[in-house]
């Protein structure tokens, strides 16, 4: 028994998913700087503290004594500063790092890690779910493919093995999205007395789309994931296709409950942080760099924020608000599109030349119809949260397009932010469409002409309407917060 598996003995409660909730830094000096993270997965799981007291209500007898259950949160190391932090600590982290959450962060070695991540899960899974797939030349499953897989395998197993050391008897176990799909099945061998739940953060792709991996590894992901207890995905549409898949490749889901948790945004806390000085003063500085048009007044916003992913379909985007500025040329100099993109995966070349593109496109906009005090296109692509946060206040239009995503958070986030009201162009392939279409102006996100007019739609609403609009988004996008995202899932662990 190895040290790190007495400190973390027994857990009640396990998380797993690649990204853990703290990454580090690694300074020239050797000094290690924590930095904690966000993201849907991130303030989702953040409702950890609270649900171990909901295990314990639950569970009456089983806490430690100070009310607490014991959670532990398994990721990877993603970086040298991870690597370095994992191996200082032996991989229990130091509670002062993750606001007092315990993490264990697995070393994996780095090129097993890079295969397995960047080879299997975002370039395949990834692809597959968001079918992603545009020319005739992709996918290929060749002996690269294989080679990959195999990593992918090892690091699934890592991760197994991990929380089968980690988790006390009966324990439930958590485990996150498409990276760690083989982890149920091959935890359940090593430890059949666990609850063991699965999350789909991702679209689910259609048996048709999904088929076109080879059919024993479709078989092995499926089989994988029907390991667990209880398989959640977030909207209707995922579990149906996921269950679509399990019909045609293996006949049924088994005894797996399918189950649907969406996930919603974080109103108290998006409303306390977004008010804090250091977003009013990026506000400040948007509203200066947005300007006055040619009456005095300040100049409208269509606003958006991702990360720079192919499936945000940023580039479509780009190209609606140029066919707005050449089909309804009174909105030159009145109107400016911030564009917030954030770099994403820059191991993958073809998320590089994406980012590229969004870059040409933008500066190409603003060659093209940009005057001495006017830009039309404010492109950001410097991570920073408080000036996203400054943009949800200020948009007065917020442009959420994407190809297909699992639910999309930005697109709850902004109504619950925005100061006047904003009025949502929401693609139908989001999930969060689900929840908001009947408030959001409906996009086909392929059809860029559809998205203009609905960008100059949106621009064109009456304040009233707006108003009415906003609160019925803001209402919708914050009926599930992400604590009951989690507890709801816990609970129906525990009591299945
Ligand atoms: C999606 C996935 C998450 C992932 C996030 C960021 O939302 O479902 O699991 O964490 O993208 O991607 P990254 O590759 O940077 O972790």
């Amino acid at each position: 028994v190895s040290e790190r598996s007495v400190v973390h003995a027994g857990a009640e409660v396990l998380v797993a998913s690649n990204r853990g909730p703290v990454s580090y830094a690694l300074g020239e000096d050797g000094a290690l700087t924590a930095k904690r993270g966000g993201g849907g997965l991130v303030s989702g799981l953040s409702a950890i503290g609270q649900s171990t007291r909901g295990a314990k209500r639950l569970h009456e007898g089983r806490g430690s004594g100070d009310g607490r259950a014991d959670a532990v949160w398994v990721c990877a190391a993603l970086g040298e500063g991870d690597r370095e932090a994992a191996r200082r600590t032996g991989g229990a982290l130091d509670p002062a790092d993750t606001g007092g959450q315990r993490v264990r962060m697995l070393d994996i070695p780095s090129h097993v890690h890079a295969d397995a991540y960047n080879g299997i899960a975002n370039s395949v899974l990834w692809f597959v779910h968001h079918m992603l797939y545009q020319t005739p030349l992709e996918p290929v499953f060749d002996a690269e493919f294989r080679r990959q897989w195999g990593a992918y395998e090892a690091y699934n197993h890592a991760f197994a093995q991990a929380l089968a050391d980690e988790a006390g008897r009966d324990a439930a176990v958590l485990v996150q999205d498409y990276h760690l799909a083989l982890v149920p099945g091959m935890l359940r061998a090593l430890r059949p007395d666990l609850k063991i739940a699965h999350f789909s953060h991702t679209p689910w792709a259609p048996p048709e789309y999904f088929r076109m991996l080879p059919d024993g590894i479709a078989e092995q992901l499926l089989r994988g994931m029907t390991g667990a207890d209880q398989l959640g995905f977030l909207t209707h549409r995922w579990a149906d296709a996921f269950s679509a898949c399990c019909a045609e490749v293996l006949g049924g889901t088994g005894g797996t409950r399918l189950g649907v948790y969406g996930l919603g945004a974080d109103a108290g806390f998006l409303r306390e942080r977004s008010r804090r000085a250091d977003v009013d003063e990026r506000l400040a500085a948007l509203r200066e760099q947005i300007g006055t048009g040619p009456d005095g007044t300040a100049r409208r916003s269509i606003v958006r924020v991702d990360r720079t992913e192919l499936s945000k379909n940023i580039v479509r985007g780009l190209l609606a608000y140029r066919e707005l500025l050449v089909d309804r040329p009174e909105w030159r100099e009145r109107v400016v599109h911030v564009a917030f993109a954030y770099p994403s995966r820059q191991d993958l070349a073809v998320y590089r030349e994406y980012t590229a593109e969004v870059g040409r496109l933008a500066e190409e906009i603003n060659a093209e119809f940009g005057t001495a005090g006017w830009q039309p296109v404010v492109l950001h692509v410097k991570d920073d949260f408080a000036r996203s946060l400054a943009a949800y206040r200020l948009a007065d239009v917020a442009l959420v397009n994407p190809i297909r995503d699992g639910m999309n958070l930005v697109a709850k986030e902004i109504p619950v932010v925005s100061e006047e009201g904003c009025a949502l162009v929401l693609s139908r392939e989001a999930g969060a469409h689900e929840e908001l279409g009947s408030a959001a102006l409906t996009v086909n996100p392929y059809d860029v002409g559809g998205t203009a007019r609905a960008l100059h739609e949106a621009l064109t609403m009456k304040a009233g309407e707006r108003a009415e609009r906003t609160e019925r988004l803001a209402a919708a996008a914050t009926a599930l917060p992400p604590a009951r995202w989690f507890l709801d899932q816990l609970a129906a662990l525990r009591e299945g």
